[in-house]
């Protein structure tokens, strides 16, 4: 690859700083081998293959993921073991499910009794094993039935004819929590949600060996805790600017980089990066390297940057880097994501869609 640096890159582009990127793997590693605690990351904070295989090699059990399709992709590099951390129900959908279990393991979350039985159906009909987790809503108000009803439906799994493996519970609403007490508290009631209903399944004779949950903001909570079998940690490798005041950790590395494009009354500057490049879905990026600017509204294909300080601003055709405050949103606004070192860039990384 003929040497390029960052600043030559046409823009909007995604950028990651490949040091960070490397502490972040390696803490998170470091964690879990210390802790004896298992990590399956999810894919969707980078959508990356060749960084999946590297959160393997670094010692996750396999992948975390919420499409079929990243699932097959993740196959199709070899990663041997998937969770479907979501709802699937469609005949065609499971039946790709079914055929990619005869190459890896394939474990996928259900929540509701009729897709249970057709599930089940689907899986007979194929002469193939399905391995489910009970979804179980903790409090996140999305996917996942109520801890009273897991019992019922791991029976119903098993009726069917699937093969339960345990138990999935994401606490999404407990992630960005400053680190005290009471969110220690209120994440520990959600993890023995959890275990408890493992315990109900056990005492069931309903044997269980995954119990899944757990994200960048809970890993270190949940760790400790007896009867959960691993986490679904996905941020960390990236980061975003949202989860620093929560999550001091992890390096931030995540960043776009725009050209200044128009520059007016010395009050605003505009850049090319708009809601095209940069999701300010959950708050609006910050600058790195520069101060005295502050982006303040984002168009389709434009950032307005407002200039609290005319002596240091940049000029037209000057590059800007932003920080970027959603991972998972903005990354999936690129196909491509710019490995960067000492300013130059080191390696191109296809974004899965
Ligand atoms: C089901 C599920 N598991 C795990 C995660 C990972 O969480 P985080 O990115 O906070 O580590 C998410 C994030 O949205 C999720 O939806």
């Amino acid at each position: 690859m003929p040497i390029r640096k960052k600043q030559e890159l046409d823009t909007p582009v995604l950028l990651m700083d490949l040091d960070a990127m490397d502490y972040n793997l390696a803490t998170m590693a470091q964690f879990s081998r210390e802790h004896k605690v298992r990590v399956r990351p999810h894919f969707k904070n980078h959508c990356i293959l060749p960084l999946a295989t590297r959160q393997v090699d670094a010692g996750a059990i396999g992948i975390t993921v919420a499409r079929v399709r990243h699932a097959e992709a993740l196959v199709g590099q070899g990663v041997q073991s998937i969770l479907i951390a979501n709802e699937i129900v469609d005949e065609p959908r499971i039946k790709r499910l079914l055929d990619l279990s005869h190459q890896a393991e394939i474990i996928v979350a259900v929540d509701n009794p009729q897709v249970i039985d057709d599930m089940g159906r689907w899986a007979r009909n194929e002469k193939s094993p399905l391995n489910v987790v009970v979804d179980v809503d903790l409090g996140l108000g999305r996917c996942g039935a109520s801890a009273q009803e897991a019992l019922s439906l791991a029976q119903a799994a098993l009726g069917a004819g699937l093969r339960v493996r345990g138990l999935m519970g994401y606490e999404g609403h407990l992630q960005k929590l400053l680190d005290t007490e009471e969110s220690r508290r209120v994440r520990s009631v959600a993890a023995k949600t959890l275990v408890e209903t493992r315990q109900l399944l056990e005492k069931n004779r309903i044997p269980v060996d995954i119990v899944t949950t757990g994200g960048t903001g809970s890993y270190k909570t949940l760790a400790g805790f007896a009867g959960i079998t691993e986490l679904q940690v996905g941020s960390y490798l990236l980061m975003e600017t949202i989860y620093v005041p929560f999550v001091p950790d992890f390096r931030l590395g995540l960043t776009v980089l725009a050209t200044v494009i128009s520059k007016k009354d010395g009050d605003h500057l505009v850049v090319d990066a708009g809601v095209k490049a940069l999701s300010g879905e959950r708050g609006l990026s910050s600058i790195k390297d520069m101060g005295g600017l502050r982006l303040s509204t984002l168009h389709a294909e434009h950032g307005i940057v407002q200039i609290t300080d005319p002596n240091t601003a940049p000029k037209v055709g000057d590059k800007l880097e932003f920080w970027v405050a959603y991972a998972d949103a903005t990354v999936h606004l690129h196909r491509e994501m710019y490995g960067i070192r000492d300013g130059i860039v080191e390696e191109v990384f296809k974004i899965e869609y």
